[in-house]
């Protein structure tokens, strides 16, 4: 069961091809992102909070300009940092502490990304303007991504 996206095996084969012996974890992130927004389909935003300490600091995206910073446990980004959980929201308003930075935003999915000290170093945020675009049938696909992401931090 692959959730409402059935790419995820090309998509992570890409993103190995892309990144691959790339030491810059920046430009990796920022291309991750690019093809993401591009790939999955009915993505209003898709990119990355880095973990500074105690809070989440925006990182390469696409989409609209996004919240800079989210105290870990606050919001479903915080959410998923905090708890090393992902998190499938089918309907933002109804998740406490949902941080609205784009008023259009309807449903988003958030996955913690492992460093190698196994701790969240970042999480991957992909919104949409579809209500109930993300369940938890979506899960299984976003752990993948995450996966691949590790692996592309330099
Ligand atoms: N809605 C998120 C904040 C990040 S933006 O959607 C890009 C949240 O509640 O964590």
């Amino acid at each position: 069961m692959e959730g409402r996206y059935s790419g995820v095996k090309a998509l992570c084969e890409q993103i190995k091809a892309l990144t691959q012996g790339i030491p810059y974890t920046v430009a990796n992130l920022a291309n991750i992102s690019a093809l993401l927004y591009e790939s999955i389909p009915d993505v209003s935003w898709a990119g990355f909070y880095l973990r500074e300490g105690e809070k989440l600091v925006l990182g390469p995206f696409q989409g609209k300009p996004a919240c800079i910073e989210i105290a870990l446990g606050r919001g479903v980004c915080g959410a998923a940092a905090a708890t090393g959980e992902i998190q499938t929201v089918p309907d933002v308003h109804a998740f406490p502490g949902h941080i609205a930075c784009d008023a259009g935003s309807a449903s988003e999915a958030v996955a913690p990304v492992f460093g190698r000290d196994g701790e969240v170093c970042a999480v991957l945020d992909i919104d949409s303007y579809t209500p109930g675009r993300f369940c938890d049938a979506d899960k299984e696909w976003l752990a993948e991504i995450s996966a691949a992401v590790a692996s592309a931090l330099a």
